[in-house]
């Protein structure tokens, strides 16, 4: 019979960079010139939640995000989908007497719908979450099979290998705490896999402030930006062959050992180096002036709120403030977009940031205001 549907839903969290992951040396499977490293957020703070049905009555895939339909002809959406189809299995609901077959997969379509809990127009790292979850869909085509309730990190090695070829990032999002993307060696991308490093509780006092341009997307994608460094860019071979293989190192040592003044210089270094890579490619690609003038909203892993404010200014405030202090009080970070994300070693330090950000930076209405708190305002108290 055509009229049955089966439906999963996932939610995955997205995930910032502290070593960035920038240039591929293969497109197609999505494997980077150098490893990376980055931290997972909370899954109710930033994330995606995915439901995908399938059915033999839906005629092709279909994909709506956010409500609106988008285009999955050709890409990394397609890629995904088949890394899935080839590993999905036999499945069996007896209750309603449902039995596909693992070869049934390639005939039939799915229906994909994803929801950011985030302003998706902030060009916040959504694909991370996205795509993380795409490649959590996988649970829902294996899941009903008990063979396939294999070993959990074979599963999530796999999910995370999926992830992968939707969006680079997205790989690090299959696991929480500190995470490292080893770049691996081999042409057919089976080691350049995600590990965690430490779990969620390793660093429990590290605050995340995401400072957001809400206004517009970033002008030059990612893989259009990897694809003109990677061809132009003498920064990036230096920058992928000899800086980042001794930071990674580097910033494996100072998360172990919980050393906030040098995760803080590794990182605000790492994400300097990486928009000098931008700017040193041709044409030059300048994300941090795509912030300037425009609205900021600042939210915590637990608070969010608008600023007016540039990146530009918020770095040199965080500079000048880690500079007095005589050791790093803030780290920042920034991505291919408009927006900044700021760590703390504690509570305090984070609502210090928070109080000198909103000095410096008044939020420009109650109203907006009123709109993006996204929970728990005890960062204040
Ligand atoms: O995963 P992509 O293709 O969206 O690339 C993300 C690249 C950066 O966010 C700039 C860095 C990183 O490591 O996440």
């Amino acid at each position: 019979s055509k009229k049955w549907v089966l439906m999963a839903t996932a939610r995955s969290p997205t995930n910032i960079a502290v070593i960035k992951y920038w240039g591929k040396r293969d497109e197609t499977l999505i494997l980077p010139v150098n490893g990376s490293i980055s931290v997972t957020l909370e899954p109710s703070h930033l994330s995606a939640t995915t439901t995908v049905a399938v059915s033999p009555s839906f005629d092709r895939d279909r994909m709506w995000l956010n409500g609106k339909e988008i285009l999955l002809s050709g890409g990394r959406y397609q890629s995904c989908l088949r890394e899935i189809r080839r590993r999905a299995e036999d499945v069996k609901d007896e209750e309603r007497g449902i039995c596909i077959k693992r070869e049934d997969w390639e005939g039939l379509h799915v229906h994909i719908a994803s929801f950011n809990n985030f302003p998706t127009a902030a060009g916040l790292a959504s694909s991370a979450a996205g795509f993380a979850c795409l490649g959590n869909v996988t649970l829902f085509m294996c899941s009903f099979c008990p063979c396939k309730l294999m070993n959990v990190k074979e599963e999530t090695t796999e999910l995370s290998s999926i992830a992968r070829q939707g969006s680079g990032s997205a790989c690090r999002s299959l696991y929480g705490g500190f995470v490292k993307w080893a770049m691996g060696n081999k042409e057919d991308g089976s080691d350049s896999i995600a590990v965690q490093l430490a779990n969620e509780t390793h660093w429990e006092d590290l605050v995340i402030l995401i400072a957001v341009v809400c206004s517009r997307q970033k002008e030059t994608s990612s893989t259009t930006g990897m694809r003109e460094s990677v061809e132009t860019s003498s920064l990036l071979q230096y920058r992928s062959q000899v800086v980042v293989p001794r930071r990674l190192i580097q910033m494996e040592e100072a998360i172990q050992k919980r050393d906030f003044p040098s995760f803080a210089k590794l990182t605000c270094a790492d994400s300097n180096q990486f928009h000098s890579v931008c700017l040193d490619t041709s044409p030059p690609i300048f994300y941090m002036n795509d912030t300037s003038h425009r609205h900021v909203q600042l939210c915590f892993l637990i608070y969010c709120i608008y600023v007016h404010g540039e990146i530009r200014l918020i770095i040199g405030l965080v500079e000048r403030w880690n500079q007095f202090e005589g050791t790093p009080q803030v780290a920042y970070t920034y991505d291919a977009g408009p927006n900044a994300v700021l760590i703390a070693p504690n509570r305090k330090v984070a609502r210090l940031l928070l109080q000198r950000m909103l000095f410096y930076f008044p939020p420009p209405s109650e109203k907006e205001l009123d709109s993006y708190v996204l929970g728990d305002t005890s960062i204040l108290q």
